[in-house]
């Protein structure tokens, strides 16, 4: 929606943004402003309503003032959480978006002010909602319609340091939000796993991160037999990308890293147990915890910068068909000596994640493993796009997944883990199977198969984004489209690393 947003410095806005309760008149709030009067007669019209995310507008006609004033509504005073913000400028920015003003001031801090919200916070809630709003959308249109979509260059301020402050870091978190939302919409003749090394290589040369890709052959002397297998039946070879962020100065007692894993499946027809009827379309977003955990290491390396050393591991592949496809039937016999019976080709997620697993575990020496997958439909049947479902057995991981969660925005959920799930991934013929057929829990399947390559000792949380990594509408911060979701949800995680 814009080509560009900066944080900058002007006096003389083209649209002035203030803010209103639904139960408290605004009159003390813009008392001083020069345009008080005309606010004050607008915020009298009944479409004033302050209820959070409507807008109206005063005009105030001053020689030299704002051509626009917009009013926000923030809801009821003591129902305002400062993550409100999110909503409240989602509404202002697509305004914003249709009028075309450049310059934009928001000055809302007293209203915020009054009840106690924390400047800063809100303020990341604008800038993260103006900067996933002018995300493009449109990176696949032709040259001709590109030209014709005139995007503005905006130039945002506000009233206090803090808030100011507050979107400079929610405009940076859009900015590696958008770029996992970029290579999500990236199609999958153009997004193979070698590109997605190939992006993962230029990020690192960029920020200083170090970047390592495992090709076929590597991936083969390695015994990554997920990636081998699912990734057999297409021409574009799987990848397993390895990138390291390290602390200029490592934190006493932080030694050891985060590991974050990605299922970055470029392409899901769900092999020989092909998906049928409309069961495949969009399923180029089956690389979007790749994405989120690139886009991660992005704002990891460029404004999170913990003191603690951070991994990453994409799990790439394209689960094709062909003849050389590995099919129902095969036994897989991992590297940490767990043999696989496959049954269903289209759960090939959790094959390639369970590589990555192994890998963590074995060469990382993790503190924590996070994992993000669009790993099954049934956790969209669950908890539809609402909250991220969340696996995590280790209580004090479990409450930094939460607390990111809540500072993020992105909702989790907490599922079951139980060694009867467990028990219904074992197989007559091998260690356990890929999926029981039974069609029982499935998104607890998933979870189940993965702790069989999980170091029992290593704290571990598994994240099944099918349902939230895509929005169907467009609405609120996000367009149709990717939401790049677990990007913020992994930054605010390593804050506090
Ligand atoms: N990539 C899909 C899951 C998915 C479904 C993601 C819908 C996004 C939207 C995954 O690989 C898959 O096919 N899962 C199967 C698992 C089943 C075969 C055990 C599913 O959910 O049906
Ligand atoms: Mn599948
Ligand atoms: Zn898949």
């Amino acid at each position: 929606m814009f080509s560009s947003i900066k944080l900058s410095e002007f006096d003389s806005p083209q649209a002035l943004v203030v803010a209103k309760f639904s139960d408290s008149p605004i009159d003390v709030y813009v008392k001083k402003f020069e345009d008080a009067a005309a606010i004050i007669a607008a915020s009298a019209r009944t479409e004033c309503s302050g209820d959070l995310g409507k807008i109206a507008e005063a005009y105030p006609l001053r020689e030299g003032g704002p051509t626009r004033i917009i009013i926000v509504g923030l809801g009821k005073k003591d129902k305002f959480k400062a993550a409100d913000m999110r909503t409240a400028m989602a509404a202002v920015a697509r305004r914003i978006a249709v009028t075309r003003d450049v310059k934009v001031t928001l000055a809302v801090s007293g209203p915020l002010s009054e009840v106690k919200a924390d400047l800063e916070t809100a303020g990341r809630g604008a800038g993260e909602a103006f900067g996933l709003l002018g995300w493009d959308s449109k990176q696949f249109k032709g040259k001709k319609a590109r030209e014709d979509d005139k995007r503005v260059a905006l130039e945002l301020t506000a009233d206090k340091k803090s808030f100011r402050n507050g979107i400079e870091f929610g405009l940076a978190l859009a900015e590696s939000t958008n770029y996992a939302r970029t290579l999500s919409e990236t199609p999958p003749n153009i997004a193979t796993p070698q590109f997605i090394a190939d992006l993962a290589k230029k990020m690192a040369k960029q920020l200083g991160l170090s970047c390592t890709v495992m090709d076929e052959k590597t991936l083969e002397k390695e015994e990554m037999v997920g990636h081998i297998n699912v990734g057999k039946a297409s021409e574009n070879k799987p990848r397993m990308i390895r990138l390291a962020y390290t602390p200029e100065v490592v934190k006493k007692g932080k030694e050891k890293p985060v590991v974050l894993i990605g299922k970055t499946m470029t392409y899901d027809t769900g092999g020989l147990s092909l998906k049928v009827n409309n069961g495949m379309v969009g399923m180029k977003r089956d690389k979007d915890g790749g994405c989120a955990v690139l886009a991660a290491m992005h704002a990891i390396a460029t404004v999170i910068k913990p003191k603690r050393p951070v991994v990453a591991i994409l799990c790439s592949a394209e689960n094709s068909i062909s003849d050389e496809a590995y099919r129902p039937d095969d036994v897989l016999t991992y590297r940490n000596g767990v043999t696989v019976e496959i049954t269903n080709t289209d759960a090939e997620g959790r094959l390639v994640l369970a590589d990555g697993l192994i890998w963590a575990c074995e060469k990382e020496n993790p503190a924590y493993i996070v994992d993000l997958a669009t790993l099954t439909g049934g956790v969209v049947v669950a908890l539809g796009s609402t909250f991220c479902g969340m696996f995590c057995e280790d209580d004090t991981l479990r409450g930094k997944i939460e607390a990111a969660a809540a500072a993020s925005g992105e909702r989790v959920w907490r599922l079951p883990m139980h060694d009867e799930y467990r028990d219904m991934m074992k197989s007559p013929i091998a260690d356990i199977l890929n999926s029981n057929p039974n069609r029982k829990a499935h998104p607890v399947q998933g979870a189940a198969f993965l702790s069989y390559f999980v170091k029992p000792e290593v704290p571990w949380c598994h994240l099944d984004i099918a349902g939230v990594h895509a929005s169907e509408s467009d609405s609120g911060m996000f367009v149709k489209g990717p939401t790049g979701w677990g990007t913020r949800l992994l930054a605010d995680l390593l804050s506090g690393e």
